[in-house]
Order: C-alpha cells, then structure tokens, then sequence
C-alpha cells in the first residue's frame, strides 16, 4: 500500500497514486494533472532526463491543491508574509508534507512537488520539466512558446516562464515571493537570463 516507506521512487505503483490524487482533487484538476504529467514526461524524454520520475512528480503535484486553507497553513506553516497572505502559494510545500507523511523519499519527486508553485530553486532538471509543464499544459490555452521551446531547451524555457511571471508581477507592483526570486536568480548564475536581478 502507499503507506509503505520507499527509499526510491515506486514507479511500479504510479497507479496507485493516481488513484490516490483523483480521490484529493477535483476532476477537472485531476484532467489538469494527468496532462501535466504526461507533458512533463514528454520534455523529460526530449531533453533525455529522468522520464520515470517527471511523470510522478507530475501526478502528486497538485495532491494539496484543493484542500482548504487552513489545512495548507497546517501542513506549510508560513515562513514569510506572503505565505500567510496568499495561502494557496502554499500548496506545493504542503503537497511535500503530505507525501513524506505518507512515506514517500524520493528527493528529487519531492523536490520537483514542493517547488512547483514558487519555480524550481535547485536546477533540478526534473523539477523544471514539472514547472515548465504545469505552465504551458494545453489544457491552460496559453505558453505555446514556452512549452515548444522546452521540447529542445528546458533550461530556456524554464527561463521564458519564470522571468515572464516575475516581471509580470514586479510591473503590477505586486509582491514576488522569494523562493520564485531565487528561481531567477539561479537562471541568472546560470547565465540563462541576465543578471544580475
Ligand atoms: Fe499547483
Ligand atoms: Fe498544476
């Protein structure tokens, strides 16, 4: 059963964590998810990355995305202003809570789910492939551009989405929280955006 600790990724159970998510979110989230993760597994194969993994990251991403407030600040208690501002921001960290409660240890899952809403902070190229998939899956109607680019350049269209949202917010005078500031800026060390902030 899922409650069983994994020291790797169970990929043979990817069914039951499927089934597990339909059961936490809504049905058009989960229609949501299930392209998310089939886009990510896609750009983990066209940028020869860890395929696998992608696609699992891709259906526990939004595992917490519809639990009520309160529970996402239970789950993620606020580590800065905006956290407890906007507690929706919350859902990724709270996602990592629940799956780790539940014995899940892959790192880089993990890493890939709690970073999915601020942007990936660590280079991950997994994390990317579900960052850039959640923005650009077709059901959003929006961000061809970034999900065609990421079929050939990852990093650049992870770059296309976070500088796209940062400067988005920055011009609306609308607070950026500092996990999607460190994002950018480790695209900037990285030399995939210019630098520095
Ligand atoms: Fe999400
Ligand atoms: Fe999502």
């Amino acid at each position: 059963m899922i409650q069983t600790r994994h020291a790797f990724p169970p990929l043979g159970q990817v069914a039951e964590w499927e089934a597990r998510v339909r059961l936490m979110v809504k049905t058009r989230r989960f229609d949501h998810v299930v392209r998310v993760a089939t886009l990510a597994r896609e750009i983990a194969v066209a940028n020869r990355l860890d395929a696998d993994r992608a696609y699992l990251a891709g259906i526990l991403h939004d595992i917490a995305r519809d639990l009520p407030d309160r529970e996402l600040l239970r789950l993620a208690p606020p580590e800065v202003p905006i956290d407890a501002a906007h507690p929706l921001a919350l859902h990724g960290r709270a996602a990592r809570t629940l799956l780790e409660r539940w014995g899940y240890l892959d790192p880089v899952v993990l890493q890939a789910v709690e970073d999915h809403t601020t942007g990936p902070r660590s280079g991950c190229p997994v994390a990317a492939c579900v960052y850039v998939a959640d923005v650009s899956e077709p059901g959003r109607g929006v961000n061809q551009n970034i999900r065609e680019l990421a079929m050939v350049d990852l990093e650049g269209a992870l770059a296309l989405a976070i500088s796209s949202k940062v400067h988005y917010l920055q011009a609306r005078g609308i607070p950026v929280h500092p996990r999607t500031l460190d994002a950018y800026r480790g695209l900037q060390a990285r030399g995939a955006l210019p630098g520095p902030a």
